[in-house]
Protein backbone atom coordinates (compact mmCIF):
# COMPACT_ATOMS: atom_id res chain seq x y z
CA UNK A 1 0.00 0.00 0.00
CA UNK A 2 1.01 3.41 -0.90
CA UNK A 3 1.66 6.15 1.97
CA UNK A 4 -1.20 8.35 0.48
CA UNK A 5 -3.56 5.09 0.89
CA UNK A 6 -2.38 4.35 4.15
CA UNK A 7 -2.66 8.02 5.53
CA UNK A 8 -6.12 7.93 4.27
CA UNK A 9 -7.24 4.31 5.67
CA UNK A 10 -5.67 6.02 9.30
CA UNK A 11 -7.70 8.99 9.03
CA UNK A 12 -10.94 6.88 8.15
CA UNK A 13 -10.37 4.29 10.77
CA UNK A 14 -9.39 7.23 13.45
CA UNK A 15 -12.93 8.81 12.21
CA UNK A 16 -14.58 5.73 13.04
CA UNK A 17 -13.23 4.88 16.05
CA UNK A 18 -13.87 8.58 17.35
CA UNK A 19 -17.60 8.24 16.43
CA UNK A 20 -17.45 4.79 18.10
CA UNK A 21 -16.69 6.50 21.48
CA UNK A 22 -17.91 9.70 21.21
CA UNK A 23 -21.64 9.23 20.58
CA UNK A 24 -22.40 5.84 20.72
CA UNK A 25 -19.67 4.70 23.81
CA UNK A 26 -19.93 1.62 25.14
CA UNK A 27 -23.03 2.08 27.52
CA UNK A 28 -25.60 -0.24 27.11
CA UNK A 29 -27.90 1.23 29.48
CA UNK A 30 -28.70 3.18 32.27
CA UNK A 31 -29.98 3.22 35.81
CA UNK A 32 -30.96 6.32 37.71
CA UNK A 33 -28.20 8.63 35.87
CA UNK A 34 -25.58 6.01 35.93
CA UNK A 35 -24.10 4.43 32.47
CA UNK A 36 -23.64 1.16 32.45
CA UNK A 37 -21.03 -0.98 30.07
CA UNK A 38 -22.37 -4.73 29.02
CA UNK A 39 -20.16 -6.02 32.05
CA UNK A 40 -22.21 -4.20 34.37
CA UNK A 41 -19.55 -1.67 34.90
CA UNK A 42 -19.86 2.17 35.02
CA UNK A 43 -18.78 4.36 32.40
CA UNK A 44 -19.69 7.66 30.44
CA UNK A 45 -22.05 8.83 27.80
CA UNK A 46 -22.20 11.67 25.54
CA UNK A 47 -25.45 12.25 23.49
CA UNK A 48 -24.88 13.30 20.07
CA UNK A 49 -25.83 16.90 20.69
CA UNK A 50 -22.43 16.95 23.35
CA UNK A 51 -24.70 16.60 26.55
CA UNK A 52 -22.39 14.15 28.82
CA UNK A 53 -23.68 12.17 31.63
CA UNK A 54 -23.81 13.89 35.50
CA UNK A 55 -21.18 11.19 36.62
CA UNK A 56 -18.94 12.39 34.05
CA UNK A 57 -19.44 15.91 34.60
CA UNK A 58 -19.30 14.83 38.47
CA UNK A 59 -15.93 12.79 38.28
CA UNK A 60 -14.25 15.41 35.95
CA UNK A 61 -14.76 17.73 39.35
CA UNK A 62 -14.33 15.26 41.62
CA UNK A 63 -10.59 14.32 40.11
CA UNK A 64 -9.28 17.72 40.34
CA UNK A 65 -9.94 18.24 43.97
CA UNK A 66 -8.59 14.66 44.97
CA UNK A 67 -6.19 13.27 42.42
CA UNK A 68 -4.80 16.27 40.12
CA UNK A 69 -2.37 17.30 42.92
CA UNK A 70 -0.47 14.27 42.04
CA UNK A 71 -1.91 12.62 39.12
CA UNK A 72 -1.58 16.02 37.24
CA UNK A 73 -4.38 18.32 35.41
CA UNK A 74 -6.93 16.02 33.44
CA UNK A 75 -5.29 12.89 34.43
CA UNK A 76 -1.91 13.08 32.46
CA UNK A 77 0.34 12.36 34.50
CA UNK A 78 3.26 14.24 36.69
CA UNK A 79 6.69 14.08 37.45
CA UNK A 80 5.48 11.95 40.19
CA UNK A 81 2.56 10.06 39.04
CA UNK A 82 1.48 8.09 36.61
CA UNK A 83 -1.18 9.54 33.82
CA UNK A 84 -4.14 7.63 35.06
CA UNK A 85 -5.61 8.56 31.04
CA UNK A 86 -2.92 5.92 29.88
CA UNK A 87 -3.40 3.52 32.93
CA UNK A 88 -7.09 2.88 32.13
CA UNK A 89 -6.39 1.93 28.83
CA UNK A 90 -5.80 -1.26 30.19
CA UNK A 91 -6.36 -1.66 33.47
CA UNK A 92 -10.22 -2.97 34.58
CA UNK A 93 -12.46 -0.99 36.76
CA UNK A 94 -12.03 -3.56 39.68
CA UNK A 95 -8.26 -3.68 39.38
CA UNK A 96 -8.96 0.64 39.41
CA UNK A 97 -10.80 0.36 42.23
CA UNK A 98 -8.98 -1.90 44.39
CA UNK A 99 -5.23 0.38 43.71
CA UNK A 100 -7.67 3.27 45.25
CA UNK A 101 -9.05 1.64 47.83
CA UNK A 102 -5.90 -0.22 49.17
CA UNK A 103 -2.86 2.18 47.57
CA UNK A 104 0.54 0.65 46.58
CA UNK A 105 4.01 1.52 47.59
CA UNK A 106 6.83 0.55 45.23
CA UNK A 107 10.33 0.77 46.49
CA UNK A 108 12.90 1.47 43.84
CA UNK A 109 16.72 1.79 44.44
CA UNK A 110 16.03 5.48 43.52
CA UNK A 111 13.29 6.14 45.14
CA UNK A 112 10.06 5.33 47.23
CA UNK A 113 6.58 5.84 45.18
CA UNK A 114 3.66 5.87 47.09
CA UNK A 115 -0.10 5.46 45.91
CA UNK A 116 -2.02 6.44 49.26
CA UNK A 117 -4.43 4.08 50.45
CA UNK A 118 -8.03 6.12 49.84
CA UNK A 119 -10.31 3.65 50.79
CA UNK A 120 -11.57 5.36 54.37
CA UNK A 121 -11.75 8.90 52.24
CA UNK A 122 -15.57 9.35 51.82
CA UNK A 123 -14.73 12.40 49.44
CA UNK A 124 -12.89 9.58 47.07
CA UNK A 125 -14.99 6.92 47.90
CA UNK A 126 -18.44 8.06 47.72
CA UNK A 127 -17.32 9.55 44.37
CA UNK A 128 -15.22 6.61 42.83
CA UNK A 129 -17.16 5.66 40.20
CA UNK A 130 -17.77 9.37 39.20
CA UNK A 131 -14.06 10.04 39.02
CA UNK A 132 -13.48 6.49 36.94
CA UNK A 133 -15.43 7.16 34.18
CA UNK A 134 -14.17 10.65 34.14
CA UNK A 135 -10.80 8.95 33.72
CA UNK A 136 -12.20 6.26 31.41
CA UNK A 137 -13.57 9.03 29.47
CA UNK A 138 -9.90 10.70 28.91
CA UNK A 139 -8.40 7.10 28.75
CA UNK A 140 -10.88 6.32 25.33
CA UNK A 141 -9.98 9.87 24.23
CA UNK A 142 -13.95 11.15 24.66
CA UNK A 143 -12.44 13.98 26.52
CA UNK A 144 -9.38 15.46 24.07
CA UNK A 145 -6.99 17.11 26.16
CA UNK A 146 -8.05 21.14 27.03
CA UNK A 147 -11.44 19.91 26.55
CA UNK A 148 -13.78 20.16 30.14
CA UNK A 149 -17.40 18.04 29.83
CA UNK A 150 -19.39 20.99 31.15
CA UNK A 151 -22.37 20.69 29.05
CA UNK A 152 -24.08 17.92 31.00
CA UNK A 153 -27.61 16.21 32.27
CA UNK A 154 -29.43 17.63 35.42
CA UNK A 155 -28.35 15.50 38.90
CA UNK A 156 -31.34 13.25 39.86
CA UNK A 157 -32.90 13.54 43.17
CA UNK A 158 -31.98 9.66 43.72
CA UNK A 159 -27.78 10.79 43.19
CA UNK A 160 -28.24 13.42 45.98
CA UNK A 161 -30.29 11.27 48.21
CA UNK A 162 -27.44 8.40 48.01
CA UNK A 163 -24.46 10.92 47.58
CA UNK A 164 -25.67 12.07 51.22
CA UNK A 165 -26.17 8.95 52.86
CA UNK A 166 -22.52 8.20 51.60
CA UNK A 167 -21.12 11.08 53.00
CA UNK A 168 -22.97 10.38 56.43
CA UNK A 169 -25.31 14.09 55.87
C1 LIG B 1 -0.17 11.86 47.24
C2 LIG B 1 -0.14 11.62 45.80
C3 LIG B 1 -1.28 10.85 45.16
C4 LIG B 1 -2.63 11.12 45.24
C5 LIG B 1 -3.35 12.25 45.98
C6 LIG B 1 -3.28 10.14 44.39
N1 LIG B 1 -2.35 9.29 43.85
FE1 LIG B 1 -2.73 7.69 42.67
N2 LIG B 1 -0.73 7.21 42.60
C7 LIG B 1 0.27 7.97 43.16
C8 LIG B 1 1.56 7.39 42.82
C9 LIG B 1 2.92 7.92 43.21
C10 LIG B 1 1.28 6.24 42.05
C11 LIG B 1 2.28 5.25 41.45
C12 LIG B 1 2.49 4.10 42.40
C13 LIG B 1 3.43 3.09 41.80
O1 LIG B 1 4.63 3.41 41.67
O2 LIG B 1 2.97 1.99 41.45
C14 LIG B 1 -0.17 6.16 41.92
C15 LIG B 1 -0.84 5.16 41.25
C16 LIG B 1 -2.21 5.14 41.01
C17 LIG B 1 -2.90 4.16 40.22
C18 LIG B 1 -2.23 2.98 39.50
C19 LIG B 1 -1.79 3.47 38.13
C20 LIG B 1 -1.09 2.41 37.31
O3 LIG B 1 -0.79 2.73 36.14
O4 LIG B 1 -0.79 1.33 37.82
C21 LIG B 1 -4.22 4.50 40.21
C22 LIG B 1 -5.35 3.77 39.51
C23 LIG B 1 -4.35 5.71 40.99
N3 LIG B 1 -3.11 6.08 41.48
C24 LIG B 1 -5.54 6.38 41.17
C25 LIG B 1 -5.68 7.55 41.94
C26 LIG B 1 -6.93 8.27 42.09
C27 LIG B 1 -8.24 7.90 41.41
C28 LIG B 1 -6.68 9.32 42.92
C29 LIG B 1 -7.67 10.34 43.45
C30 LIG B 1 -8.85 9.82 44.08
C31 LIG B 1 -5.27 9.24 43.29
N4 LIG B 1 -4.71 8.17 42.65
C32 LIG B 1 -4.64 10.12 44.16
C33 LIG B 1 0.11 9.11 43.94
C34 LIG B 1 -1.11 9.69 44.29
Amino acid sequence: MNIAKRGRLIVFLGTVLAAANVYAGPAVKVEEGKYLDKDGNPTYNKKEDGTWDWYTFSGFRRYHSECHVCHGPEAAGSTYAPALADSLKTMTYDQFVETVVNGRTVHTAEKESVMPALGTNRNVMCYLDDIYVYIKARADGAIPRGERPEKHETKLDSIRTAENQCMGF
